[in-house]
């Protein structure tokens, strides 16, 4: 479990003029295991969240704690030996150029006094785990983007971390290769059952791996939940912005409108004839989307019903059913959501 507490980080302003406020309090619970997405617009404090938690940067003031220890008060051996259990992976890959393969991946083991067989096996598995075996005297150069990140995570994980930290770590990577990547961080999530981080600002990687997630705005946290209940949730910009119904705007005001999400098995029900036949009204549909969502699909519709339809009836039928949410006429503003 991670833990921040009241979290606060000050930069000095530009030319010594007052301070920048990054992280103005945040609080955070990720449990064991999870794969947390943090997304926030440009300039919300996401990379700086990041680095307090790897301990590239020193929290202002605040705590945070990895298994109950406290990362934010430690230094010397203590520090080096707390930043082991947490690895990280950058959009650039940040990889040593001079080095091959096999000397990038084994070089945190180096760092940390492994002795050269115990490397030399470790690396092994994890180039084995991320795909990359016979790889081992390549050079950076010689490896595609997607194979290039896959040594950033192999290196990411030689310690045997807690914890794995991406930074828009599919950021560079073309749509086909996010996607192999993202599904090897949770092929490792499930494997070694590393609780992973992930910063983005692609909507589709919360959609992919992400079991939760926080929406970050000028340094605050101002939504966080499991997944699935943010997308259930009709009030969740977040959850909006997951499973966009994708309004038509020549489709009228959308006051009078209901907006219908289905989770999992209803997803794919009949529950709308169900519905129409339940409250005799006319429906029209004029906004929709279904997508699978980590191993569920939520389906989201926007329905005008003809006439003088009885929204108490609607609302009944709806609160039958335990994966059906309902709103009426919700317009969420989803600009500027993501970084
Ligand atoms: N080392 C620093 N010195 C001064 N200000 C900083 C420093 N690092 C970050 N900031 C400021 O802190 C705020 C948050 O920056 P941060 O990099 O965390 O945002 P972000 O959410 O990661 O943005 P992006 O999506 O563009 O990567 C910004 O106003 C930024 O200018
Ligand atoms: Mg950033």
């Amino acid at each position: 479990m991670i833990v921040v507490e009241n979290l606060v980080k000050t930069f000095p302003g530009v030319g010594g003029a007052g301070t920048v406020e990054a992280l103005r309090g945040i609080d955070l619970e990720i449990p064991t295991g999870e794969i947390f997405g943090i997304v926030g617009p440009s300039g919300s404090g996401k990379s700086t969240l990041l680095r307090c938690l790897n301990l590239l940067e020193r929290p202002t003031s605040g705590r945070i704690l990895l298994g109950g220890d406290d990362l934010s008060t430690l230094s010397g051996a203590d520090l080096r030996s707390a930043r082991r259990r947490i690895g990280t992976v950058f959009q650039q890959f940040n990889l040593l150029h001079s080095r091959t393969v096999l000397g990038n991946v084994e070089f945190p083991l180096e760092v940390a006094g492994v002795d050269r067989t115990q490397r030399r096996t470790r690396v092994r598995e994890l180039l084995e785990l991320v795909g990359l075996a016979g790889k081992e005297s390549s050079y950076p150069s010689q490896l595609s983007g997607g194979q290039q990140q896959r040594v950033g995570i192999a290196r990411a994980l030689a310690a045997e971390p807690d914890v794995l930290l991406c930074d828009e770590a599919t950021s560079a990577l073309d749509p086909d290769t996010t996607d192999q990547v993202l599904d090897l961080v949770a092929e490792i999530n499930r494997r070694l059952g590393v609780t992973v981080v992930v910063i983005t600002h692609e909507l589709g990687v919360l959609r992919r791996v992400c079991t939760s997630a926080a929406r970050l705005e000028s340094g605050h946290i101002v939504e966080t939940g499991r997944i699935s209940d943010l997308v259930a949730d009709p009030g969740s910009m977040l959850g909006a912005a997951i499973v966009p119904v994708g309004d038509d705007p020549s489709a009228g005001p959308i006051a009078d409108t209901a907006l219908v999400t289905a989770l999992g098995e209803d997803a794919h029900g009949p529950w709308l004839s169900d519905l129409i036949r339940t409250v005799d009204a006319d429906v029209a549909v004029v906004g929709g989307r279904v997508e699978r969502v980590g191993t569920t699909t939520v389906g989201r519709l926007r329905l005008r019903f003809g006439g003088a339809v009885d929204r108490d009836a609607v609302a009944r039928f709806v609160g039958d059913r335990p994966h059906l949410t309902l709103s009426w006429g919700t317009d969420t503003d989803l600009e500027g959501l993501a970084g």
